[in-house]
């Protein structure tokens, strides 16, 4: 059995965060930004919402375009470094709050390769038969999670979400055809955020050393995410006997233009092959590989049959890449 993609939607708050706001809130300019990062604005949630809130309008996106009730999904993986709560699920609430009643489902920590990882895990549930309906969501309220006096992380990151409903094909051609992940645990040193989980649960302290925001060291991120995506977007292709003049489009995980540029420059393919739209949103994690996967759709950028290779790199570390063939027509 065939696992597709049978439909794909995707949602951003209203409100825009550009440099020039965060001029007025960090030391920074738009030109360092911009030739540092390549992004223009983030989109901002609604401090009273949650992440579901995001999670769910993209899920009822994907609803609609196939035409299908909430009732209908199988399993909902939610993959999220910001769930609306600990305990219970991102995936419990968005399945009240979508009235998907006849399913069961998770929340996947995977950093920004999340999508990659809850994706290939839902490929299989349907390539081993067992469910017909699995729908997986990417979301992320950073701005949750972001210190707006920290110049190093909050021009980066923003919030927002993307979704896919993967479903059985008789259609030998389309589908997932193969995937590579791998984790590396010793990343912990250089992207992290120590506050509110069971090693420092939350407290006054924890609040005053500010332990409750995300930190990185960019340099070494940077690097690692550079080669980790170019080698498994190589390696995937590689032991399909394909090559990057296969592909018709690749959408890699939407963290800094220079990071995408350079993975484009490694593996040898054109940037009209490309997709890319951090400008627009910063890095949304979980959500940036399935809002722009939306988005190509929208745009008409994938043609039925047509490679497309989507690759990604986060906390963990984590990084992976899937190669599939565009089943909708
Ligand atoms: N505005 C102005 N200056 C800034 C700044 C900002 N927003 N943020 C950092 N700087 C300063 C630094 O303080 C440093 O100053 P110093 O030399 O006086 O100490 C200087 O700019 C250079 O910093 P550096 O970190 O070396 O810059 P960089 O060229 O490596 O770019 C990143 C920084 C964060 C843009 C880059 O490292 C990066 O993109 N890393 C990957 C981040 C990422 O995408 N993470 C998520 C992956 S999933």
């Amino acid at each position: 059995m065939n696992a597709i993609i049978s439909a794909v939607g995707h949602y951003v708050p209203e409100t825009r965060l550009t440099n020039a706001d965060l001029e007025k809130l960090v030391d920074t300019s738009d030109e360092w930004i911009m030739s540092r990062t390549g992004i223009k604005e983030r989109r901002i949630l609604d401090t009273k919402k949650g992440t579901s809130h995001m999670a769910v309008k993209a899920a009822e996106m994907v609803l609609a375009q196939r035409g299908i009730s909430p009732e209908e999904i199988d399993v909902l993986l939610t993959a999220t470094v910001t769930p609306d709560l600990l305990v219970p699920s991102m995936a419990a609430v968005v399945q009240r709050e979508l009235g998907a009643t006849r399913c069961w489902g998770y929340d996947l920590n995977g950093g920004c390769t999340g999508f990659l990882c809850a994706f290939t895990t839902a490929a299989q549930f349907i390539e081993s038969g067992r469910y017909r309906k699995v729908l997986v969501i990417g979301a992320d309220k950073m701005s949750a999670i972001i210190d707006y006096e920290d110049r190093n992380t909050c021009i980066l990151f923003g919030d927002g979400a993307g979704a896919v409903l993967v479903e059985p094909s008789d259609d030998d051609d389309t589908g997932v055809k193969d995937f590579i992940l791998h984790m590396d645990g010793s990343g912990e040193d250089y992207l992290y955020m120590t506050g509110g989980g069971s090693r420092h649960p939350a407290s006054l302290s924890t609040v005053n050393d500010k332990m409750h925001y995300l930190y990185q060291d960019g340099r070494t991120v940077y690097k690692h995410a550079v080669n980790g995506m170019a080698d498994v977007f190589l390696r995937v292709l590689e032991r399909n006997g394909l090559s990057g003049e296969d592909v018709n489009l690749f959408i890699p995980h939407q963290a800094n233009y220079r990071i995408i540029d350079a993975v484009a420059k490694k593996v040898g393919i054109s940037k009209d092959r490309v997709m890319i739209n951090v400008h627009k949103y910063g890095n949304t994690t979980a959500g940036t590989i399935p809002i722009a996967l939306s988005e190509a759709h929208q745009e008409n950028r994938m043609k039925y049959e047509d490679w497309v290779v989507m690759a990604a790199f986060g906390a963990g570390f984590t990084w992976g890449s899937v190669l599939l063939k565009w089943a909708l027509k």
